[in-house]
């Protein structure tokens, strides 16, 4: 999915010229990829975050699932990865989708099967999106 210019300077007038400052621990937060992520949890096709998670950005929310607000203060960048890749991880009976692996994934589409609802890079993006709201 390829960003256009014009996304990634509104990207840059929403977040502040803060987003270039930011704290060595987890990964790169460019200002791309946090527009990226947006549109990523933005999507009720492809991940519905916004469906069970009441996220600052968003004007509705849903509350099957913790807020997400506040969520780059309860731990690192790494953290909040791997619990959006697996949340089976933490709470093997989670109601929350398996976004980053395919292990243990029963009844998936022919089309699907072996591949993660996210790739790496949609990962990276979102937990940029997130941690960005620490500001
Ligand atoms: C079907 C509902 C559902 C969907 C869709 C969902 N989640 Fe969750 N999520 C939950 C629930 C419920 C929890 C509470 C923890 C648990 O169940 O173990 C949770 C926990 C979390 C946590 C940990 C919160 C904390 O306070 O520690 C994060 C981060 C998170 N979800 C992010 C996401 C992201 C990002 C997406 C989309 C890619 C997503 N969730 C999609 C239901 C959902």
């Amino acid at each position: 999915m390829s960003v256009a210019p014009l996304g990634a300077l509104l990207a840059l007038a929403c977040w502040g010229a803060g987003a270039a400052a930011q704290q060595p621990a987890g990964p790169a937060l460019d200002v791309a990829s946090i527009e990226r992520g947006r549109a990523l949890l933005a999507n009720r096709h492809e991940t519905g975050c916004v469906l069970c998670h009441v996220v600052p950005g968003f004007a509705a929310g849903g509350e099957l699932g913790p807020s997400l607000a506040g969520i780059a203060q309860r731990g690192p960048a790494d953290q909040l990865r791997q619990r959006i890749a697996d949340a089976r991880l933490l709470n093997p009976h989670t109601i929350m989708p398996v976004y980053g692996n395919v292990k243990g994934l029963q009844s998936v589409a022919p089309a699907y099967q072996g591949q993660p609802v996210l790739s790496a890079q949609g990962l990276d993006d979102i937990v940029a999106y997130l941690m960005a709201l620490a500001r």
